[in-house]
């Protein structure tokens, strides 16, 4: 597959990605939660866990994997990519060493692994890798952050990384997150979302990366976390599709949103609200997810580290992405989700 069919296959109708590359020390804060021990065969048995839930191709394009992951080997010794591969999903890699403290800044971050990162684009390739993702941080707080110096940055690293991947035959998936932490009000976070798109697609262009050959991973349009009176999907939706019409290539042929902290089902009936809007002005653009917690909270909640529990935790794993695939297509429902999904 080239890069363009890469990319439409990772948004095809009905499907999207799963974001299962969290570092060693953020799936810690995941286990911690549930009581596991992050040993690296806890998180193989994890991972291969997900990989081996029965049906999942249906739902899910492709899987992003951390370094560590994409090495590893199944209880049986099949590698955990042939697992997502036998199932027709796509693997994928993260390819970013992590947001750093940005010198002579306030406490803002840049995005780390641009050295010697074409030598690890040939390896993942080898390893199986067709598509990366690269996640740059945006946050706001108080008048002065983000400031233009934080977002310049971002963009610029954000656009070498993708003309990298995309030398390497790897589709990038470029992910400036304006973070949800805070008090601030959707009109503020939609302010920061356009502000920093405008820029990325700016370098990206300037560093002649292809928008046929790439997806954007954005936040939603949201209210803080902390705000009162938090906007609902209906503005949300409204806000998130507007944003993109101002500062997104119709070129690029996917969005892929992360969940960043919104609960499980807030995510789908944020997907669904932003699917039902787009329709209604004619998007150009496939409008899925690429969910980390989004899609993991229910099967971690449900595995808990006990083998016993791992039939379980595979059905809340295909429960919750069968139901942000219908969000996808902007035809969820509540009442789904009381709807159980045989293993
Ligand atoms: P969340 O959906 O949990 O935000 O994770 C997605 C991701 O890949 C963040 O980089």
């Amino acid at each position: 597959m080239n890069l363009a069919e890469t990319t439409r296959a990772l948004v095809a109708p009905g499907k999207g990605i799963l974001a299962a590359d969290e570092s060693t020390s953020t799936i810690k804060r995941r286990f911690d939660a549930i009581g596991v021990e992050n040993t690296e065969d806890n998180r193989r048995a994890y991972r291969e866990l997900l990989f081996r839930t029965p049906g999942i191709g249906k739902y899910i394009s492709g899987v992003i994997l951390y370094d560590e992951t994409i090495r590893q080997k199944a209880a049986d010794g099949t590698p955990l990519v042939k697992l997502l591969t036998d199932q027709g999903v796509l693997p994928g890699i993260k390819a970013d060493l992590g947001a750093k403290p940005l010198a002579l800044s306030k406490g803002e971050t840049v995005t780390e692994g641009l050295d010697g990162l074409r030598e690890r684009f040939a390896e993942y390739r080898g390893m199986g890798a067709v598509f990366s993702k690269w996640r740059a941080v945006i946050t706001i707080e108080g008048d002065d952050i983000p400031s233009l110096y934080a977002i310049r940055v971002n963009a610029h690293a954000l656009a070498r990384y993708a003309a990298l991947s995309q030398e390497a035959g790897i589709v990038p998936i470029v992910e400036p997150e304006v973070l949800m932490d805070g008090a601030h009000s959707i009109e503020r976070c939609n302010e920061v979302t356009i502000r920093t798109l405008r820029t990325v697609f700016n370098q990206l262009a300037a560093q002649h990366v292809r928008f046929d050959g790439m997806l954007l991973k954005p936040n939603m349009v949201l209210s803080g976390k902390d705000a009162k009176d938090r906007a609902p999907a209906p503005d949300v939706a409204r806000y998130t599709v507007d944003a993109f019409r101002d500062s997104v290539p119709a070129a690029v042929p996917g969005i892929v949103f992360l969940s960043g902290g919104q609960s499980d089902d807030e995510a789908t009936v944020n997907l669904d609200a932003i699917n039902r809007y787009a329709a209604t002005v004619g998007a150009p653009w496939q409008l899925t997810f690429s969910y980390g917690r989004g899609l993991q909270a229910a099967p971690q909640k449900a595995w808990s580290g006990k083998k016993e529990n791992v039939t379980a935790a595979q059905r809340a794993f295909a429960h919750r992405s069968r139901l942000t695939a219908a969000a996808r297509m902007g035809e969820y429902s509540p009442e789904m989700e009381k709807e159980s999904v045989p293993a």
